[in-house]
């Protein structure tokens, strides 16, 4: 039923300077939206999920999910149904796995559910080296046997999970799904120490506790499961992706145009907004839901330090970057989570910008504006950091790569259209 068609040789063509005037939806959280979908494994019963973005990394999870012997219907707009009654593989094969690094959330439930499950190393973006030790660290604490096979995870369980103290050594998102989805079905408690804080991990927590399971301290660095034999079905709404709202949020103050930006999150962005006001950006609600970017003329300069949720997040690091090369002043953005998150930095440069990279933290030098040219989309937060360069570069920027945006970026090119933009699609 799914595709995950990626052309390589598409281009993303934007012709800058045009004002945009109009409502910017924001749309539900990949990050969220992926776990989710994981979790529809623990239980033979019927889930369904609301508010899934059409995105290419929601397509590559569904496959998989299909791929296992998942049913997946589509009922309407960003709605589906998730059963798997009857699994008809334990693998998760390369082909899907190397698309997308996220595909690693399969492991915990799948061997939490079935006792065994093999997984192909992932792929995924490349920025840095990005291991999943401690995904399998934890797992083997818990009772899991675990072998590394002709670049598959190979992983068995004799009958249930054992809970387990699990301490993890570095902050890790879906490291704190994973686990906390094994642990739901394991025998007895887990204790999760320095679990990530991060909202789609809290969501994650009640979706699982709608499906009956025992959790306690989502949105704490301490969280406990109490196993459960089984788990059932549910209904719930994906969470509005925060970092397609700041970026929004940066789009809309450099193009100063009128837009108005539909479900902005802010109970999860509240240290992003700081950090937008002490720019000189003001996130100022219109209506229910909506906001309005307003923003000083002269833009301040600021540095910034990448960190974990409640801190300022890695993913809008591109975006702001971006951003600050307009600031009356030099910043600096230093990157913590990622050692090789700067493959903007050249593209930027190339557009006109002047950043220069020490060591992990980048120098951004004002400049008065960027010109068009021809950039590479690196990753795909990079990607959503070239549009916004190309909506307010002089003359016609071509974003080579796209396909890197489509994964994260739900029909970004027709809501920019829809507010005036000048944004369309060749191959080239
Ligand atoms: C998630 C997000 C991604 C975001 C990132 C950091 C999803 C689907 N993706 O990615 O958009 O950029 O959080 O906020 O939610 N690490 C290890 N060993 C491991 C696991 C992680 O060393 O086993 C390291 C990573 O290399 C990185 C750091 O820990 O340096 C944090 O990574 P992690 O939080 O795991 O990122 P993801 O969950 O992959």
């Amino acid at each position: 039923m799914f595709e995950v068609k990626v052309e390589l040789r598409e281009a993303l063509i934007i012709e800058g300077g045009n004002r945009l005037e109009g409502v910017l939806k924001v749309s539900g959280a990949k990050n969220a939206a992926l776990p989710n979908i994981a979790a529809t494994i623990l239980t033979e019963k019927e889930v369904i999920l609301e508010n899934v973005p059409d995105l290419l990394d929601i397509k590559t999870m569904n496959l998989l999910l299909e791929s296992i012997g998942a049913e997946i219907n589509q009922i309407d707009n960003g709605i589906f149904s998730y059963r798997l009654s009857n699994p008809k593989s334990f693998s998760a094969d390369y082909e899907l796995v190397s698309k997308m690094r996220a595909s690693i959330l399969v492991l915990g439930p799948m061997l939490s559910r079935f006792g065994y499950a093999e997984v192909a190393l992932p792929g995924g973006c490349s920025i840095g080296a990005r291991p999943v030790d401690l995904h399998l660290k934890a797992l083997e604490k818990m009772g899991a046997q675990i072998k590394i096979e002709h670049g598959y995870i190979k992983a068995y369980a004799q009958r249930r999970l054992k809970g387990s103290h699990i301490f993890f050594d570095k902050i890790t998102v879906t490291g704190t799904e994973n686990i906390m989805m094994a642990a739901v079905l394991a025998e007895g408690t887990t204790v999760i120490e320095n679990a990530a804080l991060e909202p789609e991990v809290v969501d994650l927590a009640i979706m699982l506790k709608k499906m009956g399971a025992d959790i306690q301290g989502e949105g704490t660095h301490r969280i406990v499961i109490n196993g459960v034999k089984q788990l059932n079905g549910t209904t719930h709404r994906v969470i509005p992706d925060r970092i397609e709202a700041g970026t929004f949020a940066v789009l809309s103050a450099l193009t100063d145009g009128k837009v108005i930006i539909e479900n902005y999150p802010f109970e999860y962005l509240e240290y992003v907004d700081k950090v937008l006001e002490d720019i000189g950006i003001y996130v100022i609600p219109v209506d229910k839901n909506k906001v309005m970017i307003k923003r000083e003329e002269k833009l301040r300069p600021v540095n910034i330090q990448t960190k974990e949720y409640p801190l300022f997040p890695t993913d809008l690091q591109a975006q702001f970057m971006t951003l600050l090369c307009f600031a009356d002043g030099v910043s600096e953005i230093t990157e913590n989570i990622f050692e090789n998150r700067f493959m903007h930095v050249p593209e930027l440069n190339r557009l006109g910008a002047n950043i220069e990279i020490v060591g992990k933290t980048a120098i951004i030098r004002p400049v008065e504006k960027f010109s068009a040219t021809d950039v590479k989309a690196t990753d795909l937060r990079a990607s959503a950091a070239m549009v916004i360069a190309g909506l307010i570069a002089e003359g016609e920027t071509r974003i080579h790569n796209i396909y890197h945006l489509d994964r994260g970026y739900e029909h970004i090119d027709q809501k920019l259209s829809n507010i005036g933009a000048k944004i369309r699609r060749e191959i080239i």
